[in-house]
Protein backbone atom coordinates (compact mmCIF):
# COMPACT_ATOMS: atom_id res chain seq x y z
CA UNK A 1 0.00 0.00 0.00
CA UNK A 2 1.52 3.40 -0.70
CA UNK A 3 1.06 6.29 1.61
CA UNK A 4 -1.68 7.80 -0.43
CA UNK A 5 -5.14 7.23 0.37
CA UNK A 6 -7.71 8.98 -1.76
CA UNK A 7 -10.66 8.21 1.04
CA UNK A 8 -8.55 10.92 3.11
CA UNK A 9 -8.05 13.42 0.75
CA UNK A 10 -8.55 16.42 0.51
CA UNK A 11 -8.55 17.56 4.05
CA UNK A 12 -11.47 19.73 5.71
CA UNK A 13 -10.57 22.71 3.88
CA UNK A 14 -9.79 21.19 0.12
CA UNK A 15 -6.22 21.07 0.53
CA UNK A 16 -4.27 17.52 -1.49
CA UNK A 17 -0.44 18.31 0.74
CA UNK A 18 0.24 21.54 -0.57
CA UNK A 19 -2.26 22.08 -3.41
CA UNK A 20 -5.75 22.92 -3.64
CA UNK A 21 -7.71 25.14 -0.90
CA UNK A 22 -10.05 27.86 -1.74
CA UNK A 23 -8.36 30.99 -2.43
CA UNK A 24 -11.63 33.37 -3.63
CA UNK A 25 -13.40 36.65 -2.81
CA UNK A 26 -14.94 36.97 0.28
CA UNK A 27 -18.25 37.04 -1.29
CA UNK A 28 -17.63 33.86 -3.05
CA UNK A 29 -16.36 32.10 0.46
CA UNK A 30 -19.66 31.56 1.95
CA UNK A 31 -20.98 30.25 -1.56
CA UNK A 32 -18.71 27.75 -2.10
CA UNK A 33 -19.03 26.71 1.63
CA UNK A 34 -22.58 26.23 1.13
CA UNK A 35 -21.88 24.05 -1.52
CA UNK A 36 -19.23 22.36 0.43
CA UNK A 37 -22.11 21.56 2.97
CA UNK A 38 -24.45 20.45 0.52
CA UNK A 39 -22.39 17.78 -1.60
CA UNK A 40 -20.86 16.65 1.97
CA UNK A 41 -25.05 15.97 3.22
CA UNK A 42 -26.11 14.09 0.67
CA UNK A 43 -23.14 12.53 -0.97
CA UNK A 44 -23.18 9.19 1.06
CA UNK A 45 -26.79 8.74 1.16
CA UNK A 46 -28.51 5.66 -0.44
CA UNK A 47 -30.83 7.45 -2.29
CA UNK A 48 -28.14 10.02 -3.50
CA UNK A 49 -25.83 7.37 -4.93
CA UNK A 50 -29.23 5.33 -6.08
CA UNK A 51 -29.77 8.35 -8.41
CA UNK A 52 -26.52 8.17 -9.74
CA UNK A 53 -26.37 4.76 -10.36
CA UNK A 54 -29.44 4.45 -12.02
CA UNK A 55 -28.64 7.83 -14.27
CA UNK A 56 -25.22 6.18 -14.82
CA UNK A 57 -26.97 2.62 -16.10
CA UNK A 58 -30.68 3.64 -17.96
CA UNK A 59 -28.93 7.13 -19.25
CA UNK A 60 -24.90 7.60 -19.71
CA UNK A 61 -24.97 3.91 -20.46
CA UNK A 62 -22.32 2.99 -18.08
CA UNK A 63 -20.81 0.61 -17.21
CA UNK A 64 -18.92 1.59 -20.66
CA UNK A 65 -16.76 -1.24 -22.16
CA UNK A 66 -13.21 -2.40 -22.29
CA UNK A 67 -12.13 -3.19 -25.44
CA UNK A 68 -9.22 -5.18 -26.48
CA UNK A 69 -7.40 -3.63 -29.49
CA UNK A 70 -5.99 -6.27 -30.80
CA UNK A 71 -4.80 -4.86 -34.53
CA UNK A 72 -3.24 -1.65 -32.64
CA UNK A 73 -1.17 -3.53 -30.29
CA UNK A 74 -0.09 -6.23 -33.21
CA UNK A 75 0.78 -2.83 -35.58
CA UNK A 76 2.55 -1.50 -32.27
CA UNK A 77 4.04 -4.54 -31.21
CA UNK A 78 5.04 -5.19 -27.75
CA UNK A 79 2.47 -4.92 -25.25
CA UNK A 80 -1.27 -5.18 -25.56
CA UNK A 81 -3.14 -2.08 -25.24
CA UNK A 82 -6.94 -2.11 -23.97
CA UNK A 83 -9.34 0.95 -24.32
CA UNK A 84 -11.89 1.71 -21.54
CA UNK A 85 -14.49 2.86 -24.13
CA UNK A 86 -15.38 6.07 -21.96
CA UNK A 87 -16.53 7.27 -25.76
CA UNK A 88 -19.64 5.50 -26.00
CA UNK A 89 -21.05 7.07 -23.03
CA UNK A 90 -24.06 9.09 -24.09
CA UNK A 91 -22.91 12.49 -25.32
CA UNK A 92 -19.69 11.10 -26.29
CA UNK A 93 -17.18 11.43 -23.79
CA UNK A 94 -16.41 11.03 -20.06
CA UNK A 95 -17.69 14.64 -18.85
CA UNK A 96 -21.65 13.59 -18.58
CA UNK A 97 -20.44 11.04 -15.67
CA UNK A 98 -20.42 14.59 -13.75
CA UNK A 99 -22.58 16.58 -14.78
CA UNK A 100 -25.78 14.34 -13.91
CA UNK A 101 -23.82 14.30 -10.36
CA UNK A 102 -23.59 18.05 -10.89
CA UNK A 103 -27.29 18.60 -11.93
CA UNK A 104 -28.82 16.61 -9.25
CA UNK A 105 -26.92 18.69 -7.03
CA UNK A 106 -28.42 21.52 -8.31
CA UNK A 107 -31.93 20.86 -8.19
CA UNK A 108 -31.18 19.40 -4.65
CA UNK A 109 -30.00 22.80 -3.65
CA UNK A 110 -32.80 24.63 -5.24
CA UNK A 111 -30.82 26.65 -8.19
CA UNK A 112 -32.69 27.56 -11.41
CA UNK A 113 -29.61 27.86 -13.20
CA UNK A 114 -26.42 25.80 -14.03
CA UNK A 115 -23.47 27.83 -15.60
CA UNK A 116 -19.86 26.68 -16.66
CA UNK A 117 -17.19 26.87 -19.23
CA UNK A 118 -16.04 24.57 -21.74
CA UNK A 119 -12.62 24.29 -24.36
CA UNK A 120 -13.75 21.19 -26.86
CA UNK A 121 -17.73 21.44 -25.97
CA UNK A 122 -17.75 18.54 -24.00
CA UNK A 123 -18.64 19.41 -20.52
CA UNK A 124 -21.18 22.30 -22.22
CA UNK A 125 -22.90 19.79 -24.18
CA UNK A 126 -22.71 16.91 -21.19
CA UNK A 127 -24.22 19.88 -18.82
CA UNK A 128 -26.66 21.17 -21.49
CA UNK A 129 -27.75 17.11 -21.28
CA UNK A 130 -28.07 17.00 -17.54
CA UNK A 131 -29.67 20.52 -17.24
CA UNK A 132 -32.42 19.15 -19.95
CA UNK A 133 -33.09 16.29 -18.24
CA UNK A 134 -33.49 17.63 -14.60
CA UNK A 135 -34.90 20.40 -15.58
CA UNK A 136 -32.35 23.63 -14.89
CA UNK A 137 -31.65 26.63 -16.95
CA UNK A 138 -27.76 26.92 -18.58
CA UNK A 139 -25.65 29.15 -19.77
CA UNK A 140 -22.03 28.04 -21.26
CA UNK A 141 -19.21 30.17 -21.92
CA UNK A 142 -16.76 29.43 -24.53
CA UNK A 143 -14.14 31.14 -26.09
CA UNK A 144 -14.38 32.47 -29.79
CA UNK A 145 -11.78 30.46 -30.92
CA UNK A 146 -13.00 26.97 -29.78
CA UNK A 147 -16.56 28.05 -31.04
CA UNK A 148 -14.93 28.35 -34.39
CA UNK A 149 -13.65 24.73 -33.76
CA UNK A 150 -15.85 22.84 -32.33
CA UNK A 151 -19.37 23.79 -33.94
CA UNK A 152 -20.83 20.83 -34.13
CA UNK A 153 -21.14 20.71 -29.82
CA UNK A 154 -21.74 24.44 -30.06
CA UNK A 155 -24.84 23.30 -32.24
CA UNK A 156 -25.79 20.59 -30.32
CA UNK A 157 -25.75 22.69 -26.77
CA UNK A 158 -28.21 25.45 -28.92
CA UNK A 159 -30.33 21.91 -29.66
CA UNK A 160 -30.19 21.32 -25.75
CA UNK A 161 -31.63 24.45 -25.06
CA UNK A 162 -28.93 26.36 -23.37
CA UNK A 163 -27.27 29.57 -23.78
CA UNK A 164 -23.70 29.78 -25.23
CA UNK A 165 -21.83 32.93 -24.31
CA UNK A 166 -19.32 33.67 -26.51
CA UNK A 167 -16.06 35.18 -24.92
CA UNK A 168 -13.92 37.19 -27.12
CA UNK A 169 -10.90 38.86 -24.96
CA UNK A 170 -7.40 36.98 -24.58
CA UNK A 171 -6.84 34.05 -26.54
CA UNK A 172 -10.32 33.35 -26.32
CA UNK A 173 -10.34 29.64 -25.11
CA UNK A 174 -10.80 27.71 -21.94
CA UNK A 175 -8.52 30.23 -19.55
CA UNK A 176 -10.67 33.25 -20.50
CA UNK A 177 -14.02 30.88 -20.81
CA UNK A 178 -13.18 29.99 -16.85
CA UNK A 179 -12.64 33.65 -16.70
CA UNK A 180 -15.78 34.60 -17.82
CA UNK A 181 -18.03 31.51 -16.49
CA UNK A 182 -16.38 32.60 -12.47
CA UNK A 183 -17.32 36.46 -13.14
CA UNK A 184 -20.95 35.47 -13.98
CA UNK A 185 -21.14 33.25 -11.04
CA UNK A 186 -19.75 36.35 -9.09
CA UNK A 187 -22.50 38.41 -10.08
CA UNK A 188 -25.80 35.76 -9.04
CA UNK A 189 -24.20 32.80 -6.86
CA UNK A 190 -27.92 32.55 -5.13
CA UNK A 191 -30.35 31.28 -8.09
CA UNK A 192 -26.90 30.03 -10.02
CA UNK A 193 -24.47 26.93 -9.35
CA UNK A 194 -21.01 26.84 -11.18
CA UNK A 195 -21.04 23.34 -12.45
CA UNK A 196 -16.72 23.07 -13.24
CA UNK A 197 -15.36 20.97 -15.72
CA UNK A 198 -12.96 19.54 -14.48
CA UNK A 199 -10.81 18.24 -10.84
CA UNK A 200 -9.80 22.30 -10.83
CA UNK A 201 -11.05 25.03 -9.21
CA UNK A 202 -11.60 25.79 -5.43
CA UNK A 203 -12.69 23.56 -3.21
CA UNK A 204 -15.56 21.25 -3.48
CA UNK A 205 -14.81 20.92 -7.12
CA UNK A 206 -11.69 18.89 -7.48
CA UNK A 207 -13.14 16.45 -4.66
CA UNK A 208 -16.88 16.49 -6.31
CA UNK A 209 -15.84 16.24 -9.92
CA UNK A 210 -13.32 13.74 -8.68
CA UNK A 211 -15.72 11.48 -6.97
CA UNK A 212 -18.13 11.59 -9.49
CA UNK A 213 -16.26 10.58 -12.16
CA UNK A 214 -14.04 7.83 -10.32
CA UNK A 215 -16.66 4.91 -11.66
CA UNK A 216 -14.57 4.70 -14.42
CA UNK A 217 -11.16 3.26 -12.37
CA UNK A 218 -13.95 0.97 -10.60
CA UNK A 219 -15.81 -0.34 -13.52
CA UNK A 220 -11.88 -1.04 -15.10
CA UNK A 221 -10.43 -2.33 -12.26
CA UNK A 222 -13.22 -4.99 -12.00
CA UNK A 223 -13.75 -5.80 -15.55
CA UNK A 224 -10.03 -6.10 -16.36
CA UNK A 225 -9.67 -8.83 -13.84
CA UNK A 226 -12.68 -10.77 -14.26
CA UNK A 227 -11.30 -11.08 -18.29
CA UNK A 228 -7.33 -11.14 -16.79
CA UNK A 229 -8.04 -13.67 -14.36
CA UNK A 230 -7.31 -11.62 -11.42
CA UNK A 231 -4.51 -9.31 -12.31
CA UNK A 232 -4.46 -6.15 -12.87
CA UNK A 233 -2.90 -3.50 -15.98
CA UNK A 234 0.83 -3.41 -16.15
CA UNK A 235 0.05 0.91 -16.68
CA UNK A 236 -2.71 2.92 -17.16
CA UNK A 237 -2.88 6.17 -19.48
CA UNK A 238 -4.95 9.12 -19.58
CA UNK A 239 -4.86 12.42 -20.81
CA UNK A 240 -4.76 15.66 -18.70
CA UNK A 241 -6.45 19.27 -18.95
CA UNK A 242 -7.74 19.71 -15.79
CA UNK A 243 -7.06 15.90 -15.13
CA UNK A 244 -11.02 14.48 -14.70
CA UNK A 245 -10.69 11.90 -16.94
CA UNK A 246 -7.22 10.81 -15.49
CA UNK A 247 -8.32 11.41 -11.81
CA UNK A 248 -11.59 9.00 -12.75
CA UNK A 249 -9.42 6.46 -14.01
CA UNK A 250 -6.65 6.33 -11.22
CA UNK A 251 -8.64 6.47 -8.03
CA UNK A 252 -8.89 3.19 -7.57
CA UNK A 253 -5.57 2.37 -8.33
CA UNK A 254 -4.17 4.95 -6.20
CA UNK A 255 -3.34 1.83 -2.97
CA UNK A 256 -1.89 -0.48 -6.34
CA UNK A 257 2.38 0.43 -6.48
CA UNK A 258 2.40 -2.25 -8.92
CA UNK A 259 0.12 -0.48 -11.76
CA UNK A 260 2.25 2.43 -13.16
CA UNK A 261 0.35 5.61 -13.77
CA UNK A 262 0.83 7.82 -16.68
CA UNK A 263 -1.31 11.75 -16.87
CA UNK A 264 -0.32 13.27 -20.80
CA UNK A 265 -0.25 16.60 -21.10
CA UNK A 266 -0.02 18.47 -24.46
CA UNK A 267 3.09 19.98 -25.72
CA UNK A 268 1.40 21.17 -29.06
CA UNK A 269 3.77 22.26 -31.50
CA UNK A 270 7.08 23.13 -28.96
CA UNK A 271 7.23 22.25 -25.37
CA UNK A 272 9.96 24.52 -25.45
CA UNK A 273 8.37 27.74 -26.27
CA UNK A 274 5.80 29.62 -24.08
CA UNK A 275 2.88 30.08 -25.79
CA UNK A 276 3.22 26.55 -28.07
CA UNK A 277 2.02 24.14 -25.62
CA UNK A 278 0.12 23.16 -22.50
CA UNK A 279 2.38 21.00 -20.17
CA UNK A 280 1.60 21.97 -17.02
CA UNK A 281 3.27 19.90 -14.88
CA UNK A 282 6.36 19.37 -16.95
CA UNK A 283 7.20 22.84 -17.14
CA UNK A 284 4.90 24.76 -14.65
CA UNK A 285 5.74 25.96 -11.13
CA UNK A 286 3.49 26.14 -7.92
CA UNK A 287 1.11 28.96 -7.73
CA UNK A 288 -2.40 30.02 -7.74
CA UNK A 289 -5.09 30.09 -10.55
CA UNK A 290 -8.64 30.53 -10.42
CA UNK A 291 -9.46 30.06 -6.77
CA UNK A 292 -6.61 26.82 -6.02
CA UNK A 293 -3.18 26.18 -5.58
CA UNK A 294 -1.62 23.67 -8.64
CA UNK A 295 1.14 23.34 -11.08
CA UNK A 296 0.13 26.40 -13.43
CA UNK A 297 2.28 27.84 -16.40
CA UNK A 298 2.60 32.17 -15.10
CA UNK A 299 4.89 34.45 -15.44
CA UNK A 300 7.07 35.81 -12.30
CA UNK A 301 4.05 38.17 -11.49
CA UNK A 302 1.75 35.02 -11.33
CA UNK A 303 -0.08 35.88 -14.89
CA UNK A 304 -0.93 32.51 -16.91
CA UNK A 305 0.95 32.27 -19.70
CA UNK A 306 -0.66 31.55 -22.89
CA UNK A 307 -1.29 28.47 -23.65
CA UNK A 308 -2.05 26.16 -26.83
CA UNK A 309 -2.94 22.44 -27.95
CA UNK A 310 -4.49 21.29 -31.10
CA UNK A 311 -6.68 19.34 -28.26
CA UNK A 312 -9.38 22.06 -27.05
CA UNK A 313 -10.22 20.21 -23.98
CA UNK A 314 -6.19 20.61 -23.13
CA UNK A 315 -5.23 24.11 -23.38
CA UNK A 316 -5.67 25.10 -20.01
CA UNK A 317 -2.30 26.74 -17.88
CA UNK A 318 -3.37 24.79 -14.79
CA UNK A 319 -4.17 21.46 -13.70
CA UNK A 320 -6.08 19.81 -10.73
CA UNK A 321 -4.63 20.07 -6.96
CA UNK A 322 -4.60 16.22 -6.72
CA UNK A 323 -2.54 15.86 -9.89
CA UNK A 324 -0.07 18.45 -8.55
CA UNK A 325 0.23 16.52 -5.53
CA UNK A 326 0.76 12.99 -6.78
CA UNK A 327 3.08 14.41 -9.14
CA UNK A 328 5.32 15.29 -6.10
CA UNK A 329 4.96 12.45 -4.70
CA UNK A 330 5.84 10.85 -7.99
CA UNK A 331 2.56 8.23 -7.67
CA UNK A 332 1.52 9.72 -11.06
CA UNK A 333 4.21 10.23 -13.96
CA UNK A 334 3.33 13.00 -16.02
CA UNK A 335 4.59 12.57 -19.68
CA UNK A 336 3.70 15.02 -22.78
CA UNK A 337 2.71 14.27 -26.59
CA UNK A 338 2.53 16.97 -29.27
CA UNK A 339 0.15 17.88 -31.77
CA UNK A 340 1.67 15.89 -34.58
CA UNK A 341 1.57 12.68 -32.47
CA UNK A 342 -1.66 13.11 -31.33
CA UNK A 343 -2.57 13.72 -34.80
CA UNK A 344 -1.15 10.54 -36.42
CA UNK A 345 -2.54 7.95 -33.40
CA UNK A 346 -6.04 10.10 -34.07
CA UNK A 347 -5.57 8.41 -37.88
CA UNK A 348 -3.87 5.12 -36.38
CA UNK A 349 -7.02 4.20 -33.88
CA UNK A 350 -9.26 4.87 -36.77
CA UNK A 351 -7.52 2.34 -39.39
CA UNK A 352 -6.60 0.25 -36.92
CA UNK A 353 -9.54 -0.49 -34.78
CA UNK A 354 -12.65 1.67 -36.27
CA UNK A 355 -12.76 3.79 -33.54
CA UNK A 356 -12.03 7.86 -34.16
CA UNK A 357 -11.19 9.04 -30.90
CA UNK A 358 -11.59 12.76 -29.40
CA UNK A 359 -8.30 14.33 -30.49
CA UNK A 360 -7.89 14.64 -26.57
CA UNK A 361 -7.93 10.82 -25.91
CA UNK A 362 -5.28 10.62 -29.06
CA UNK A 363 -3.12 12.31 -26.90
CA UNK A 364 -3.12 9.31 -24.51
CA UNK A 365 -3.11 6.44 -27.22
CA UNK A 366 -0.12 8.20 -28.71
CA UNK A 367 1.54 7.61 -25.17
CA UNK A 368 -0.14 4.17 -24.70
CA UNK A 369 1.94 3.06 -28.42
CA UNK A 370 4.84 4.84 -27.32
CA UNK A 371 4.82 2.80 -23.92
CA UNK A 372 3.66 -0.49 -25.37
CA UNK A 373 6.80 -0.47 -27.79
CA UNK A 374 8.68 -1.03 -24.51
CA UNK A 375 7.08 -3.47 -22.90
CA UNK A 376 7.14 -7.12 -23.12
CA UNK A 377 4.32 -8.85 -25.33
CA UNK A 378 2.63 -10.02 -21.67
CA UNK A 379 2.40 -6.88 -20.42
CA UNK A 380 -0.75 -4.51 -20.96
CA UNK A 381 -1.78 -0.66 -21.04
CA UNK A 382 -4.99 0.31 -20.53
CA UNK A 383 -6.01 3.82 -21.82
CA UNK A 384 -8.81 5.85 -21.06
CA UNK A 385 -10.64 6.31 -24.61
CA UNK A 386 -12.05 9.80 -22.86
CA UNK A 387 -14.69 10.66 -25.57
CA UNK A 388 -15.64 10.19 -29.74
CA UNK A 389 -14.29 12.36 -32.40
CA UNK A 390 -17.18 13.57 -34.16
CA UNK A 391 -16.58 16.78 -32.63
CA UNK A 392 -13.33 16.61 -34.36
CA UNK A 393 -13.21 15.50 -37.66
CA UNK A 394 -14.52 18.69 -39.88
CA UNK A 395 -11.52 20.79 -38.31
CA UNK A 396 -8.96 17.93 -38.37
CA UNK A 397 -9.46 17.19 -42.09
CA UNK A 398 -10.06 20.69 -42.55
CA UNK A 399 -6.82 21.05 -41.34
CA UNK A 400 -4.57 17.87 -41.54
CA UNK A 401 -6.60 15.84 -43.83
CA UNK A 402 -4.18 16.41 -46.84
CA UNK A 403 -1.06 15.12 -44.54
CA UNK A 404 -3.04 11.79 -44.30
CA UNK A 405 -4.13 11.47 -47.30
CA UNK A 406 -7.67 12.77 -47.63
CA UNK A 407 -9.19 15.18 -49.90
CA UNK A 408 -12.73 15.97 -50.05
C1 LIG B 1 -12.89 14.00 -24.73
C2 LIG B 1 -12.14 14.80 -23.73
N1 LIG B 1 -11.11 14.23 -23.07
C3 LIG B 1 -10.39 14.91 -22.15
C4 LIG B 1 -10.68 16.24 -21.86
C5 LIG B 1 -9.83 16.94 -20.85
O1 LIG B 1 -10.47 17.18 -19.66
P1 LIG B 1 -10.06 16.41 -18.32
O2 LIG B 1 -8.56 16.53 -18.21
O3 LIG B 1 -10.79 17.12 -17.27
O4 LIG B 1 -10.47 14.99 -18.47
C6 LIG B 1 -11.75 16.88 -22.50
C7 LIG B 1 -12.10 18.27 -22.20
O5 LIG B 1 -12.91 18.88 -22.82
C8 LIG B 1 -12.49 16.14 -23.46
O6 LIG B 1 -13.52 16.69 -24.13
Amino acid sequence: MSAVDPGKMPDENGFFGEYGGRFVPPELEGVLEEITDAYNAIKDTAEFQEELAYYGKHYIGRPSPIFHAKNLSRTVGGAQIYLKREDLNHTGAHKINHCIGEALLAKKMGKKKIIAETGAGQHGVALATAAALVGLECDIYMGEVDIQKEHPNVVRMKILGARVVPVSHGLKTLKEAVDAAFEAYLKDPVTQLYAIGSVVGPHPFPMMVRDFQKVIGEEAKKQFQETSGGSLPTALVACVGGGSNAMGLFTAFLDNDDVELYGIEPSGTDVEEIGKHAATITKGAPGLLHGFKCYNLQDEEGTPHPVYSVASGLDYPGVGPQHSYLHDIQRVKYRHIGDEEALTAFFELARAEGIIPAIESAHAVAFAQKLARTLPSDATVLVNLSGRGDKDIDYVVEQYGSSFGITL
